[in-house]
């Protein structure tokens, strides 16, 4: 590991110098001497500094939180301490805590050094969002419903004790979850549902719980699809003759995604009552509605999907049979 040199440190201190000149020469108004893009504005304690000597480094912060250091030194973000771009703010202990030298002149004074306990979900996201904001995972946190709902990463993550090594959780999914979603696990435990509980799929598979500007906070694709053509590649085609709700409606119009007591997680049962729903009896249209059957089905015949077996779509047939 290496330790703050002082040629490091003068290195990046000249990195800072030249990005903060950079920046009041790029703005309207008139440089105002430091303060960083970040900071501007902003009423919080410690907010990141431009003035390198209100950084320590994290090797000093070792000297009185050695525990805490060495196990915090097993995470990813001991990479931090790598960042000589970023300068001092984006690095170590100081990337979140915020500049210590303070905190570390007043022998461990609480108050001058960023603490996360007892601060706002907004304030104590917004630090995190410093360095992952612009990270595609996290950048639809701010408007996500999550975040409007007053959710904050400390609720999902925890940089020092986290439970689960990966990706530093509060606890393994779907626990996780299913701490806040009670419904959903009531879902998952019905007779038919994606296995969840078993470990095969995880909610991140559909969900992101970031955001992801689309409703319910469901993934797509990158090609903008829906997210079940990851796993079910089979069902997109194109075919020749494609069902039309597949495409236009989309795989919920017919099946519940979590789980079900119908098989096949079908949204309505018996399955000719499903297909009713939209196939009406009437031969004459309405408005915009699909035709109906000019067979005579009623619901208590067979099965459509007997004779209708290619329902997501054919190559071969308009009425999708074998
Ligand atoms: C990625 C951001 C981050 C980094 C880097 C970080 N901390 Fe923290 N620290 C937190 C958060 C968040 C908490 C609140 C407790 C939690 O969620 O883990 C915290 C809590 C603490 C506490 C309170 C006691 C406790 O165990 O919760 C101390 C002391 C502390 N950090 C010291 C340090 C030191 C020393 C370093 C560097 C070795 C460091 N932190 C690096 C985010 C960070
Ligand atoms: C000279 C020893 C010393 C150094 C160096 C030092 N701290 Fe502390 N720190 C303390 C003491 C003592 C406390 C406990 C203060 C209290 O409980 O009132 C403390 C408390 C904290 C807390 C609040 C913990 C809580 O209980 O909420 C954080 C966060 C923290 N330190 C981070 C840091 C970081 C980051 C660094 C390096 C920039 C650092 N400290 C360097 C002595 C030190
Ligand atoms: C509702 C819970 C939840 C909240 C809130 C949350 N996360 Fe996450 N985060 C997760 C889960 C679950 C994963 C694992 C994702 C996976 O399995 O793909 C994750 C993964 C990550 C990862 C690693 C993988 C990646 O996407 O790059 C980062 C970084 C991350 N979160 C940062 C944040 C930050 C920063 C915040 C706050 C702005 C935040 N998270 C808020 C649940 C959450
Ligand atoms: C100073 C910049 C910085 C800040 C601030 C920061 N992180 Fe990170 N974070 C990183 C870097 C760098 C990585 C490692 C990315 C990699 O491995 O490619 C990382 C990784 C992560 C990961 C992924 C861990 C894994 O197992 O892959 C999570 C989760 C995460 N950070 C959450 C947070 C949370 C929560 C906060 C706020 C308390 C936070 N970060 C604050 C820079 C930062
Ligand atoms: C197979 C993909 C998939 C998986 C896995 C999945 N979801 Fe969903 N979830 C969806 C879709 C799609 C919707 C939107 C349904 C709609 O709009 O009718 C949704 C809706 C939701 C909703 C909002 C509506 C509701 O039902 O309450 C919540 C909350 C939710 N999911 C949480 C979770 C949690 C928690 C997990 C893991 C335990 C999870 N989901 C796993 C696909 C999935
Ligand atoms: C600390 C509590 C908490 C945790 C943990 C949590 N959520 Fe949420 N989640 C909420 C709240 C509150 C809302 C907004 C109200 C609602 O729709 O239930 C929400 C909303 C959602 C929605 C959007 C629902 C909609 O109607 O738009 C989805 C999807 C979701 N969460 C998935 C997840 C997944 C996946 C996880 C685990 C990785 C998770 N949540 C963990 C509290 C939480
Ligand atoms: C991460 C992969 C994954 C994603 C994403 C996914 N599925 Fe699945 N799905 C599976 C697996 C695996 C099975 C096999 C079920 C089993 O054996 O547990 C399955 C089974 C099904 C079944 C058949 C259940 C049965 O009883 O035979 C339906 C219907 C289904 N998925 C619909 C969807 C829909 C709709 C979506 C999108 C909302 C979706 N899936 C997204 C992995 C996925
Ligand atoms: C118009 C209604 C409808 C739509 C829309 C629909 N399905 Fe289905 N799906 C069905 C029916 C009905 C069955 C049961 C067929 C059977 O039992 O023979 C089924 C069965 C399945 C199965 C299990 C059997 C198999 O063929 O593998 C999966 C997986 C599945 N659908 C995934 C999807 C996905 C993914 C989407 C979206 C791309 C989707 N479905 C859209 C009606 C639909
Ligand atoms: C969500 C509404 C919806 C559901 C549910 C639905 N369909 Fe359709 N279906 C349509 C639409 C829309 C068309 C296209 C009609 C058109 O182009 O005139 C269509 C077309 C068809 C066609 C092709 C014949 C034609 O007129 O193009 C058949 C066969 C068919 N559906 C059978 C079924 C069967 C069997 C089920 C039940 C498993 C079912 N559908 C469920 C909406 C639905
Ligand atoms: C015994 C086999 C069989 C069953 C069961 C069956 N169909 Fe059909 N279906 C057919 C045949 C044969 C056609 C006409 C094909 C042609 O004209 O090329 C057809 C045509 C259709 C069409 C296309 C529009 C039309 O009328 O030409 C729709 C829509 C349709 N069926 C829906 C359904 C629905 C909904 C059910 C269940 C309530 C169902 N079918 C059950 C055999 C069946």
């Amino acid at each position: 590991m290496p330790t703050d040199s002082r040629a490091s440190r003068v290195f990046a201190f000249s990195v800072l110098f030249l990005s903060v000149a950079t920046y009041s020469s790029s703005q309207a108004a008139p440089p105002v001497p430091a303060k960083d893009a970040k900071s501007a504005g902003s009423s919080v304690v410690n907010a990141a500094s431009p003035d390198v000597s209100k950084y320590v480094g994290a090797e000093t912060c070792k000297t009185c939180h050695e525990e805490i250091y060495n196990s915090w030194a097993k995470t990813p973000h001991w990479k931090t301490t790598l960042d000589t771009k970023g300068g001092p703010s984006h690095q170590g202990c100081e990337g979140c805590h915020g500049p210590g030298a303070d905190h570390v002149a007043g022998g461990g004074d609480k108050t001058k050094i960023f603490v996360f306990e007892g601060n706002s979900r907004q304030e104590t996201s917004a630090r995190c969002l410093s360095c992952h904001g612009e990270a595609h995972e996290q950048s639809h946190f701010t408007q996500s419903t999550h975040s409007s709902n007053d959710i904050g990463c400390l609720d999902c993550h925890s940089p020092h004790h986290a439970q689960e090594k990966e990706f530093l959780l509060v606890q393994e999914q779907p626990k996780l979850c299913y701490g806040c979603h009670v419904s959903a696990k009531a879902d998952f435990a019905k007779p038919y549902h994606h296995r969840v509980n078993e470990g095969l799929v995880r909610c991140s598979d559909c969900h992101n719980p970031h955001g992801t500007g689309i409703v319910r906070q469901v993934r797509s694709l990158p090609s903008g699809d829906f997210i079940c053509y990851k796993c079910h590649a089979d069902k997109q085609g194109p075919f020749v003759y494609e069902h039309v709700p597949v495409k236009t409606e989309g795989c919920t119009s017919c099946h519940t995604p979590h789980g079900s007591t119908n098989p096949r997680l079908l949204n309505v049962m018996p399955v000719n009552m499903l297909c009713l729903q939209c196939h009406t009896f009437s031969t004459t249209l309405t408005a915009g509605g699909p035709i109906g059957p000019v067979h005579n089905q009623s619901a208590k015949y067979q099965a459509c999907t007997m004779c209708h077996t290619q329902i997501h779509g054919s190559n071969f047939s308009d009425v999708f049979f074998k």
